[in-house]
Parts: structure tokens; sequence; C-alpha cells
């Protein structure tokens, strides 16, 4: 079966024109996304295909902006928050190679230019939004026409998450189950929720230790709880989707913190284990769980990382600014 298996540049190239044009410049933003419903394996590496469907919701204005230009001096340059960065860091080489299945062997020197604004107090990764957006800007750049399903499936190849990023508000990601990937795509849930807020806790801002492609690789391998997975997500993308329908505010955060619980558990179960939470992260659930015995809708999911998301509606949202005064907050459907 292997031998059958498509590479990125492959399943890219269908899609190419022979030869590129380019325009003088060309800029795109995608926003940052969180998982309610959370993508945790793979069923192939190459192409990021998720062994499960997963839901999100995006974060509205926050996430990357990225321009892309012709370089004056010959060679690639690449740029994060207004710096350059060392052609040998890993955020370069990245760019570069997900540029480079577009260019092929074209000679096209760029600068790639690339801002994020999710507050750096609020402990995000960016590679969903920074792989969205910059495919955004690649297919205007070079002029390619790619519609909404091939941006999701390139973004796709560059990190799993960032295919939920082509899309505002809640997005499901649809496993799909082609070879080339072509199916496994994300889509926009017709759903415009005001009242609905996220709190961004950070309880640490250190990098982490072991990063979310390389913590799904050992958990699939080593955690006999991960042949659970599967199925749970399958059911909690169910109960998500019409929690959401319905504006079922508590099932729909009951579901997404027991479906966070569900991958850490299988993380936890890891060897070596993978425990992404730190003391403060556990301060936080148990104050989080106290409120929830008061009386308060409030509920978290978190990713691999040690920071939280809380998820609570508008009329809870005094208390909780009291609760966790360090919190940042987000309405996705509310425009800025
Ligand atoms: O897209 P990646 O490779 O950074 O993986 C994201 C994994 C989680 O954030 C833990 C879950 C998700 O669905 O976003």
């Amino acid at each position: 079966m292997s031998d059958t298996l498509q590479t990125k540049a492959q399943v890219i190239n269908q899609f190419l024109p022979e030869k590129l044009t380019t325009k003088h410049s060309a800029e795109a933003f995608a926003p940052s996304n969180i998982a309610l419903c959370k993508y945790w394996g793979k069923r192939a590496t190459e192409l990021n295909l998720p062994t499960n469907s997963s839901l999100s919701i995006s974060l509205g204005h926050l996430g990357s902006h990225t321009r892309i230009s012709h370089s004056e001096n010959g060679a690639d340059v690449v740029k994060l928050n207004n710096r350059t960065q060392d052609e040998q860091s890993s955020f370069c080489r990245k760019v570069i190679a997900f540029i480079n299945l577009f260019r092929r062997d074209q000679s096209i020197p760029l600068v790639i230019d690339t801002r994020n604004n999710i507050p750096t107090a609020a402990g995000l990764a960016s590679s969903a939004s920074g792989f969205a957006a910059l495919v955004l800007a690649i297919n205007d750049f070079f002029e390619l026409r790619l519609t909404k399903v091939q941006l999701s499936a390139f973004a796709r190849m560059g990190s799993g998450s960032a295919s939920r990023s082509i899309y505002t508000g809640f997005v499901r990601w649809d496993m799909g189950k082609q070879e080339d990937g072509m199916d496994s795509v994300a889509s926009q849930l017709d759903c415009q929720w005001d009242d609905f807020c996220i709190g961004l806790i950070k309880v640490s801002s250190a990098k982490k230790p072991v990063d979310s492609r390389s913590g799904m690789d050992r958990t699939t391998a080593t955690s006999s709880l991960y042949q659970n997975w599967p199925a749970q997500a399958a059911a909690d993308l169910i109960t998500l989707q019409k929690a959401i329908e319905n504006r079922d505010f508590s099932a729909m955060g009951a579901c997404a913190e027991q479906n966070a619980m569900s991958m850490h558990a299988t993380m936890i179960s890891a060897w070596p284990p993978l425990v992404y939470w730190l003391p403060e992260s556990l301060a936080v659930m148990q104050r989080v769980w106290q409120l929830r015995e008061s009386g308060i809708a409030v509920y978290f999911t978190m990713d691999a990382g040690p920071n939280l998301k809380l998820l609570f509606e508008e009329s809870s949202r005094k208390l909780l600014e009291t609760e966790f005064p360090q919190m940042d907050i987000i309405q996705p459907f509310k425009s800025h």
C-alpha cells in the first residue's frame, strides 16, 4: 500500500498551472482556532490525514497576517513579527519547504512576512492560522484561483488544524477517506452565537517540551487507551453539532471538556508519559469545577500544552473576569 501513497508535492501539483504567474504582492489573514472535538492521531503522516473528524471554534480577529512579495536581492527572506528569521530556524525551513511545493523548480525569490496578533500572553499556538494565512497568500500571489476545499486540503498539509483556519465560526474538519486526502477538508457550520465567549488563560509561556506532532505520534504508538479515541471523537462530534444547532451551551461545554480530558488521558497513558499540565493548570481546572458546582456555566478545553481555554456565555463574563483577572476574552461572533 505504501508505494501508492502520494506525496504533498504530487497532490498539489495536479492543481497548479505549468508556469506560475505572480502578482506584485499579496496579503491574507486567517484566524486561529480552538478544537472542541480534538484532532488527535493520523492515519497517514505525509498528508496529515487524521484518524478522526474534529470541530473547532475560530478566534475571530486573532490569527496571522501573511504578506508575500518579490525579493529584491535574489534570496528568500522570511520574517516573523517584523524580525528576519535565520534561514536554519525551524520556522524558516517550514515556510520555505511549504512555498516550494507551489514554486517547484521555478526561481521566484520571495519575501514572506508573517505577523501574529495573538496576544503573546495567551499562550496559543499559531501554526493553524500561520499555514492557513500562508496558503491564502500563496493562492493570491500566484493567481491560482483555488477553491476553499482545495485551500483547506493544502493548509492541512502544513498543519492538520490549519485546515479549519480557512473558515470562521464553528468549523468541522471531516477526516475523509480518499488516499490523496482531497476529501479531508473543513467546512463551516451555519451558526451565529453572539453570546459565545472564549477565555484564554495562560499558565506558562515556556516552549513545550514535546510538540503536538511528536505527542500525537508517541500517543498513537504507545498508549493502549488510544484505541478508544476514534470512536469517542466520532460520538463527541455528533453531540457537539447537535448542541450547537440547539444553542445548548451546557451540553456543548460538557462535551468539549470531556473530549479534551479524554485526549489528555491518552497522552498521560503514553510511554514515556506525556503530561502537559502544570500544577497551575490543575488549579484552574479545580476552580472551574467549583464554579460549576455553584451554578456558573463555565467549561474548559486544553490542547497539547498547559494553558486553558474557558468556554462561557456573556451572562457569566463579569463574574469570570473577577475570578480570572489574567484572562484574555474573545467573542468569535462579534465584530471588532
Ligand atoms: O495541527 P497540529 O499538528 O498542531 O495539531 C493540533 C492538535 C491539537 O491542538 C491538540 C488538537 C486540535 O484539533 O487542534
